[in-house]
């Protein structure tokens, strides 16, 4: 039977509550999955699956009372496991031997190559040159139309852009209306994410949070999504926003248990995220703030976050919660990046923004979403 070796060096060999941990440890796997053998002071981990939760669990049990340096011992498997990084994922264990003979796709880096990644953005012209943020637009509150504003800003000198822009469901918002004809809509925001295109930096990046108006059968999420791959940006990819709101209604009038014409229910938004001329963004290291368990878990991309529940405490109709846009800015931007929401609101994003030590510029139209969001400023 095929497995992978690990061999770990040990100063010196362990002693025999050490043997007795490792025996203890070797009892709780199957011995095809997972065991370790010593040889002198070598230890040698044969792995074919674990579950690497598990295993922490039955290590912090064994570890209980084997001592200080076999306590080290156990902590060295475990880093030398976490250490590999290619393996495959099956019922909840990483595989590590044989997981790429399932795959369907033979010679996938070649027909990758043949196929040619994000062809729709290879014909872009934007510029790899960035500029400097102008001292009085740098961590400010601008109140006035997206559209009129941020055409006072130079090109390439926005980090990244999260917004959530009116749906155009009707909403009462303060200072600006929310029922426009589609057409008129639209055309609007376009004109406003060809702005924000504009002023993002060569690498930046654009993430949009969108919910569909379905009772209209608008997709919002595909036509924003059709705009921007237009403009020759990359879709990096699309993260779905979990709410878990079951409170919508169960079905529309007269297509209860009828195939006429059920009605769809979405308890989650969407969240499209799109690169300006390449995938990578530069960044120093030292300005790296997610954490490994924050990373490993926010990169598997359906996100359960319960909605804002303070719109009342905030009078603004349509919040984003903070803990959606913590994650977008420390999973996407560094620490002292520029942030730009142009859709501001009761403004989450800038101060999220500033709690995370990042620039921000936030745009609203209404006044007075524009005082709460230096109020909550002023809180950070
Ligand atoms: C969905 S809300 C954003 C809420 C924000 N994410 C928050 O958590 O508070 C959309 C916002 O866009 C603003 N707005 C609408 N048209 C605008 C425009 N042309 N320029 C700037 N802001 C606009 C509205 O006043 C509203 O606050």
């Amino acid at each position: 039977m095929t497995v992978k070796k690990i061999i770990i060096n040990l100063n010196t060999a362990p002693d025999a509550k050490g043997l007795t941990a490792l025996n203890e440890l070797n009892s709780f796997f199957n011995d095809r999955d997972f065991n370790v053998d010593l040889n002198d002071n070598r230890l040698i981990v044969n792995l074919r699956a674990i579950d690497l939760k598990q295993f922490s669990l039955i290590k912090k049990t064994v570890q209980q009372d084997c001592g200080k340096e076999n306590a080290q011992m156990l902590n060295q498997i475990e880093d030398s496991i976490n250490a590999i990084k290619s393996y495959g994922i099956k019922n909840g264990k990483r595989i590590y031997v044989d997981y790429n003979k399932e795959r369907k796709v033979k010679n996938r880096v070649a027909k990758e190559g043949r196929r040619g990644k994000y062809y729709y953005a290879q014909q872009h012209k934007y510029i790899d040159k960035n500029s400097k943020i102008p001292d009085k637009f740098n961590d400010q509150i601008i109140c006035g139309d997206s559209l009129n504003e941020l055409q006072k800003l130079p090109d390439n000198c926005i980090d990244l852009v999260f917004t959530s822009p009116p749906y155009n469901f009707g909403l009462e918002y303060e200072g600006s209306d929310d029922d426009h004809n589609w057409d008129a809509y639209f055309k609007k925001l376009f004109l406003i994410l060809d702005e924000c295109i504009r002023v993002l930096k060569y690498g930046g990046r654009l993430i949009i949070n969108v919910q569909p108006l379905f009772s209209d059968y608008i997709p919002s999420h595909h036509l924003i999504s059709q705009h921007c791959i237009k403009r020759n940006l990359i879709w990096k990819g699309e993260i779905l926003w979990e709410k878990n709101n079951y409170n919508c209604k169960y079905t529309a009038w007269g297509s209860w248990k009828s195939p006429s014409s059920p009605y769809l229910k979405y308890t989650w938004e969407f969240i499209e995220i799109f690169c300006k001329g390449k995938l990578k963004k530069t960044g120093e290291k030292d300005n790296i703030d997610i954490s490994a368990d924050e990373f490993k878990e926010w990169v598997v991309a359906k996100w359960s976050i319960a909605p804002e529940r303070r719109m009342k405490n905030f009078d603004h109709p349509a919040m984003f919660p903070e803990a959606l846009a913590e994650r977008v800015l420390k999973l996407f931007s560094f620490k002292n990046d520029i942030i730009l929401d142009p859709f501001n609101g009761a403004g989450t994003t800038t101060t999220v923004a500033k709690k995370l030590n990042r620039h921000y510029v936030g745009i609203d139209t209404s006044e007075q979403y524009c005082a709460t969001a230096k109020q909550r400023l002023g809180n950070e």
